[in-house]
């Protein structure tokens, strides 16, 4: 397969997340016919090859045409090298990214994620280590600085060393969802780029997608807009949208599917979408009160089945200081 970020039939994605665009989330996305580029949430190079096996389970694929990524986190050069031989070997994913962006604690302890921005020329020679074991599409996410912002430079060196692709979260390491994200860094990293560049942060609408794509970025990752309505890119393909309480059963049946003999499992997993499908929405805090409180799957899944659509009208979540 062509590398999937260059020039796209629909330039417009979901954005990984822990816990949440697990194969759950993305097998409803496919259910809604969804078009654009799959990944998974990150997934630990140190895991995959010791074939831990929670980490396997995040790694399984869909039967979808469309193209399908996996994201990879990690420090150290030779396991990040031999896990991406092993994703290639097993010929599932299209695509491999690597994380450069999370702020995690436990992730930069480990000298993954945002912890590759602190030293760029360091980050290039890891780097480099990676695409010699890469055959095919290697592409990166990242922020725009660990504490200031040095995109500019991580940019020309991770496409000097051969990256694919260069998605760009549009704040600093540290910086709180509270603030924007800053989108006018797009216009200043693209001049220099002859890979593709995918732009992300705070897309909340399909108007607002539009709007950002028109800004010259070769497509637009959308996070936590994709978890309030995952039929966001049913408006962007514009295409009808699956009523509200289809979409509700899909994910339903998609959990239990997934979690067929693991009650608590499925209770976490409706609880842990509920909090970003409601966020922002009128009534959003009531709708939600209730089932986040209930402890026994067949109540909390009567609640899911019943929570009403909800204008949305505000912010994404109200504490969020500790997403990733
Ligand atoms: C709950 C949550 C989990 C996340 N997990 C990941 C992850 O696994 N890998 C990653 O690159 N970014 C992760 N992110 C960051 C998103 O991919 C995205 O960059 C960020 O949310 C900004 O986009 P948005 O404003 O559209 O949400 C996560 C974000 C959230 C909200």
């Amino acid at each position: 397969m062509k590398n999937p970020f260059c020039k796209p039939p629909f330039p417009y994605c979901y954005a990984p997340m822990a816990d949440l665009t697990d194969p759950v989330f993305r097998r409803v996305l496919a259910r809604l016919d969804y078009r654009g580029i799959h990944f998974t949430e990150m997934v630990s190079a140190e895991g995959l090859v010791r074939e831990n096996l929670r980490t396997l389970r995040m790694t399984s694929t869909l039967e979808t045409g469309a193209p399908q990524g996996i994201q990879l986190f990690g420090g150290k050069a030779d396991v990040m090298a031999e896990a991406v031989r092993r994703v290639e070997g097993e010929g599932r994913f299209d695509f491999v990214n690597i994380n450069m962006g999370c702020p995690k604690r436990k992730i930069l302890q480990r000298n993954g994620g945002a912890y590759h921005l602190k030293d760029p020329e360091g980050t290039a020679r890891w780097f480099a280590t990676v695409r010699k074991a890469a055959q095919g599409t290697l592409t990166v996410k990242v922020r725009l600085g660990w504490e200031e912002e040095n995109i500019l430079t991580v940019a020309r060196l991770l496409q000097e060393e051969g990256a694919d692709a260069l998605i760009v979260h549009f704040r600093l390491k540290d910086q709180p969802y509270r603030l924007p994200a800053d989108w006018s860094w797009a216009e200043r990293i693209k001049p220099l780029l002859r890979i593709p560049l995918w732009g992300n942060g705070d897309i909340d609408s399909p108007e607002t997608a539009r709007q950002r794509l028109s800004l010259g970025v070769d497509g637009v990752m959308i996070g936590r807009g994709t978890l309030r309505e995952p039929r966001i890119f049913q408006s962007l393909q514009e295409v009808p949208l699956t009523p509200w309480e289809d979409l509700l059963a899909i994910i339903v049946e998609e959990v239990e599917r997934e979690y067929s003999l693991e009650k608590k499992k499925r209770t976490t997993r409706l609880k842990a979408l509920v909090r970003f499908l409601t966020s922002g929405r009128v009534e959003g805090r009531l709708m939600r009160r209730d089932l986040l409180v209930c402890e026994e799957y067949e109540r909390i899944k009567t609640l899911f089945l019943g929570l009403p659509e909800g204008v949305i009208t505000g912010p994404f979540l109200e504490k969020d200081e500790n997403l990733c």
